[in-house]
């Protein structure tokens, strides 16, 4: 997702052309051709993967297996929009003024004037809930971690804004003067069972 970002930062052109490749080749055959190139080297190619999978695999899913390889199924869309040349130029030209990193959260160093929103993995809301958006997961330990982090943040000056499932363990993790917790009604795509694809409750936490 990262490179992603970043090749669209630099030039979005070479990936839109990539991309209307994959449209044009789009068919069953070619997805799962596509979905088995676990270990290209060029960025661009990665990113318009990435992209093409995106658009065109079950319910804009992405779950890997233990090796880390995506293994998404295609999807039955009639006519899947995989390239949006206006779309990718409009955020290559929102993208100039930013600065696109990957870092593990705990490394991030922020004070006084900065405000940091963290959209984390999920907590699961039953044990068949889709979790897995890495290989080595998200655990309760890294949503505690997460919590600590935005205890330190607060009080170097930091505002910080976490969303999450509405969960018990979410819940009494951030039970505290310290933060502030909202209910709200997100829509969600990625569930197998259409009726739980609905508004789902989620929590909107802030140390503000
Ligand atoms: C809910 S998604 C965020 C999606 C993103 N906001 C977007 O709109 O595309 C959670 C993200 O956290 C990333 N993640 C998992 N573990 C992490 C860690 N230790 N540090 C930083 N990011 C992590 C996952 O790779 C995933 O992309």
């Amino acid at each position: 997702m990262i490179n992603t970002y970043q090749i669209i930062q630099k030039d979005p052109e070479p990936l839109i052309r990539r991309l209307h490749n994959h449209a044009q080749n789009h068919n069953s055959d070619y997805y799962y051709q596509i979905r088995s190139q676990h270990d290209l080297d060029d960025r661009v190619e990665i990113a318009a993967r990435f992209i093409y999978l995106n658009k065109t695999c079950y319910n804009g899913l992405w779950r890997v297996n233990s090796k880390g390889e995506f293994n998404v199924p295609i999807g039955s869309y009639k006519n899947p929009t995989i390239c949006q040349p206006e779309v990718l130029r409009a955020c290559h030209a929102a993208l100039q003024r930013v600065d696109v990193r990957l870092r593990d959260f705990r490394k991030l160093d922020a004070g006084e004037d900065d405000f940091i929103y963290f959209d984390p993995p999920y907590h699961p809301l039953d044990e068949t809930s889709f979790t897995s958006y890495a290989k080595n997961g998200f655990d309760s330990r890294d949503q505690e971690g997460l919590r600590d982090i935005c205890l330190k943040l607060d009080k170097r000056g930091a505002k910080v804004m976490v969303s999450n499932s509405d969960t018990r363990l979410i819940r009494d993790l951030y039970r505290s003067k310290d933060f502030k917790i909202e209910e709200v009604k997100a829509p969600r795509l990625v569930n197998c069972k259409a009726d739980k694809r609905g508004a789902v409750g989620e929590l909107i936490i802030t140390t503000y």
